[in-house]
């Protein structure tokens, strides 16, 4: 059964940790609960928080290279709100992480981050985007070949509300009870997707599995309803970390919480046999990335 590991930081920035008590957690498929550590908005940032400021997407993004929004109706004044807010938090997550995860200094990458305006509650989606239903992370436009998902996450609900997850089994019995189903795509298949710009780099035949395990997750009722899972209710101004290409998770209530996703090669693991690609490999029987 996962487990969640609570460490009491209660800054964002500072002196790095000493131990690897954090890595340790995660890559046993924990989720580190920092319920102390609030990211704190600012009052004229009230303005943008709306559902009305998302174009028909479940979060407006922003990538930290380029500073560039998407997924915003925003323009103007409210982007520089919405681009601002989201620089802070890119910053201090890269920051938080950094501190956090000694082992992985300088392997790290910083991907996207999110901010999810929308109550996830009664929202309407096609069951493939419901995140709702548990599931492990996989993105289908920009495959993370041999890269670890990394993601933290931050409740930044005004008025008090939690965040409630569910949090399935570990990544082995999941991998277990659907590696059988899951198909090894057909040699040049990832060559043709990037041709066609599916993708954005080549989607390793481990990525192409992955997919097929998100969307198989989600699309068994009897795991949906049996599989091992705890409920775990994440307060507003906490935050928390977590591997979800391999903690099977699901979101089933609450509203406003960034988001920033980070990249961590598998090699950069203390213990890389606890990876969803090693544990696909071993039950396929072949190398798949
Ligand atoms: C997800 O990654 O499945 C959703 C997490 C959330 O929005 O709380
Ligand atoms: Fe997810």
């Amino acid at each position: 059964m996962q487990r969640v590991h609570e460490i009491p930081v209660e800054v964002w920035t500072g002196p790095p940790h000493a131990d690897d008590q954090a890595a340790r957690a995660l890559e046993a498929g924990d989720v580190v609960f920092l319920p102390a550590l609030r990211f704190r908005v600012e009052e004229r940032e009230a303005s943008i928080f709306t559902p009305a400021i998302l174009g028909g997407a479940k979060s407006a993004s922003f990538d930290p290279r380029s500073d560039r929004l998407g997924g915003t109706t925003l323009t103007g004044t409210g982007a520089e709100i919405l681009q601002r807010l989201m620089r802070r938090f890119s910053d201090a997550a890269a920051i938080l992480v950094d501190r956090l995860l000694p082992p992985y200094r300088g392997r790290v990458k910083q991907a996207r981050a999110s901010f999810r305006p929308a109550e996830i509650e009664g929202r309407v989606t096609s069951w493939r985007k419901d995140d709702t239903r548990l599931h492990v992370d996989s993105f289908p436009a920009t495959p993370s070949g041999s890269h670890r998902i990394l993601r933290l996450f931050a409740n930044v609900n005004s008025s008090g509300r939690g965040r409630s997850w569910r949090i399935g089994g570990d990544f082995e019995g999941v991998a277990q009870r659907f590696a059988p189903q899951l198909r090894l795509p057909f040699p040049g298949s990832s060559v043709v997707l990037a041709l066609l710009r599916v993708t954005k780099t080549p989607r390793t035949a481990y990525d192409a599995l992955m997919l097929q395990l998100h969307d198989a997750m989600k699309a068994d009722d009897d795991f949906q309803r049996i599989s091992p899972q705890t409920t775990m209710d994440f307060p507003a101004g906490s935050t928390w970390i977590a591997f979800t290409d391999q903690v099977s998770h699901a979101a089933t209530a609450g509203q406003y919480q960034l988001e920033q996703t980070f990249l961590l090669p598998v090699d950069a693991m203390l213990d890389d046999s606890r990876s969803p690609l090693r544990i696909l490999e071993r039950l396929k029987g072949r190398p798949l990335a």
